[in-house]
Formats: structure tokens, sequence, C-alpha cells
């Protein structure tokens, strides 16, 4: 036997490969497709302390190797989401990582203490979304903010802290200390890449946004850099992902540093992707004899 599992801040993972958020909702409509038993973890779409309704449309877009959305968060609030989304998720055999977001600290912050007695494994912080006026980016792209907003939220989370980071900034390992330094348990990154579209036909943008996040086989190798700088830089673990679609993809990311990965994009393409990429991972460490997956992490440097 094979060792495929994984830890993350003290919460044992089955095997390293998770769903990104917002691109998974919260495991219902891909339960179809997924045994989400096999999963290391769902982390579920960014819930907030009220209901968001999102941005107006359209909201996605298709672009070379991958896709642009600006969904602009929509969730029906902390409290549906406590009511129909947890207990959905308790059902299975999985780890639980909510998604959390807010436009303030103390929207953030409420949305943590009303976790605070739920069956989340773990919570993970989205400081990075690009398709957010007010807070989300705005707390990603500066670290004072991103220190700040971190230690707020540990004085009051109950579970361990992931501090999701943007890679729409000049140096990422800045913000990554930044989150060490105000206690983040663990980082993933990355968040989508800011892009624009133009649909010269109707000669307007593509996305009523303007603007949106790029994400998908496109971004991957951004991705990769950026996991590889992280973990030269700081001592957590990270949840890698960007572009991931295939287990040489994932692989790739854990050497680069990763801990485990999350699948995104690939997801719309093939919503079973996620358990083609585990049977992948046993097959490679059969394959090269590995015997714990975990020989691979930050194997490269
Ligand atoms: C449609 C869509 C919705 C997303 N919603 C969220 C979200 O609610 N919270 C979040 O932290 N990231 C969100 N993301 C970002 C993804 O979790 C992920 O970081 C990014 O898409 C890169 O991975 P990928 O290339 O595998 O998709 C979303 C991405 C997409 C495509």
């Amino acid at each position: 036997m094979r060792n495929l599992s994984v830890e993350i801040a003290g919460v044992a993972l089955k095997n390293p490969v998770m769903v990104a958020s917002g691109t998974f909702g919260s495991g219902m409509e891909f339960s179809e497709f997924v045994d989400l038993n096999r999963l290391g973890a769902v982390v579920t779409k960014g819930v907030a302390n009220v209901p968001w309704p999102g941005n107006p449309t359209p909201r996605i877009a298709e672009t070379p190797s991958g896709m642009m959305n600006a969904i602009g968060l929509q969730n029906p609030g902390i409290e549906v989401f406590k009511k129909r989304d947890l207990p959905f998720l308790e059902e299975y055999d999985t780890k639980v990582v909510v998604n959390v977001v807010g436009k303030s600290i103390p929207e953030y912050v409420a949305v943590v203490e009303q976790l605070a007695d739920s069956n989340a494994d773990l919570l993970e912080i989205n400081i990075s979304c690009p398709n957010v006026k007010e807070g989300g980016i705005a707390f990603g792209q500066d670290p004072r903010a991103v220190e700040q907003i971190t230690k707020e939220i540990k004085k009051v989370a109950k579970q361990p802290i992931i501090m999701k980071l943007s890679p729409n900034v000049t140096d990422i390992t800045v913000m990554a200390k930044a989150a060490v330094a105000g206690g983040a348990d663990a980082l993933s990154l990355i968040n989508t890449l800011t892009g624009m579209k133009i649909d010269i036909h109707r000669r307007t943008f593509a996305i009523a946004n303007k603007t949106g996040g790029v994400s998908g086989p496109a971004i991957h190798p951004i991705a990769v850099r950026m996991v590889y700088q992280v973990a030269q830089a700081v001592d957590v673990p990270i949840i890698g992902m960007g572009g991931i679609a295939s287990c040489e993809d994932a692989i790739e990311m854990m050497l680069a540093g990763a801990t485990a990965v999350s699948v995104g994009t690939a997801n719309f393409r093939n919503p079973s992707i996620c358990m083609d990429i585990v049977a992948g991972m046993e097959a490679y460490l059969e394959r090269y004899d590995i015997s714990d997956i975990r020989q691979l992490i930050g194997a490269v440097r």
C-alpha cells in the first residue's frame, strides 16, 4: 500500500486532491459524477455574513486555454449555508474546507464566528478575489492589511486558517510572509489573474464587470512558479492551484512545494477529473516505486 495521505495544519486528508472554491458549489451538483468520499477535501464556494447577489451578467467568457469570470462571489449568506450546505457535506467521509469572503474585517470575522460550532475542518479565507470592488482584493494586495486581517481572524477562529493569496501582486512572497506573520496556519494560491476580453462584434466588454479573473491551463506555469517561490519563503503547508487539469499537473505542483492541490476550472470540462487525478497519483507512486506521496512535496529545488 502506498501512502497518499497528507496533513494540513493538523488535519489529515486521505489524499492531496481538493476542489477549488467556486468551481464545485458545495458538492451537491457534482455528487452525481464524483464520489465525494474519494476526495481529500471539498472546498465550498465563498460564503459571506449576508447573501450577495453577485455581479451583473455576462459574468463568464472563454479565453485561450482557460476562462475568465467575474461572478462577484454570489452566495446565499452564512445562515442558509449552515442549514443547507454543511449538513449535506457531513454525510461524506471527506474533509470540509469553508471558503470565507467579506468586504471588511468585521464581515470576515462574523462568518468565522458563525462557523465555530460547525463541521468545517479548515477555513480558507479569500482575500484575493479580483471581482469584488471593496475589501477582498484590497486586503490581498497590501501586506499590512494581509497581516492585520489574518491576526483578527485568528483571534476568533476555532479551525485552522488557510489564507488564499492573490497572484495580482509584484511579489507574492511578501504577501505570504505577511500572512504567516499574522498567524496563518496554511496558505493557498493562486486565485485568478485579472484579465480583460473585448467582444469586437458587439464592440464592448465580453464581461459586464469589464475585467475578470483568468483561470484554467493558461495560468498553470505561473501558479507553479508562485507555489515554488512561496515554498522557499515560508514554512507552512501550501495548497497549490491554478490550471491543474491532469495528474501530471498535480504532481508538478507538489514537486514545486504544495502539500495538497485544488482543482478548479478543469471540473467544468470533466466533472470526474478529480477522481482521475487521485487514480493517477496512485499509478505514479507505483510506477516510480515511491512509498509515500509526502516524499514529493517540495522535492524539486
Ligand atoms: C467560476 C469561478 C468561481 C470562483 N469562485 C471563487 C470563490 O468563491 N472563492 C475563491 O477563493 N476562489 C474562487 N475562484 C478561484 C478558484 O478557486 C481558483 O483559485 C482559480 O480558479 C485557479 O484555479 P483553476 O485554474 O484550477 O480554476 C473561482 C474561480 C472560478 C473559475
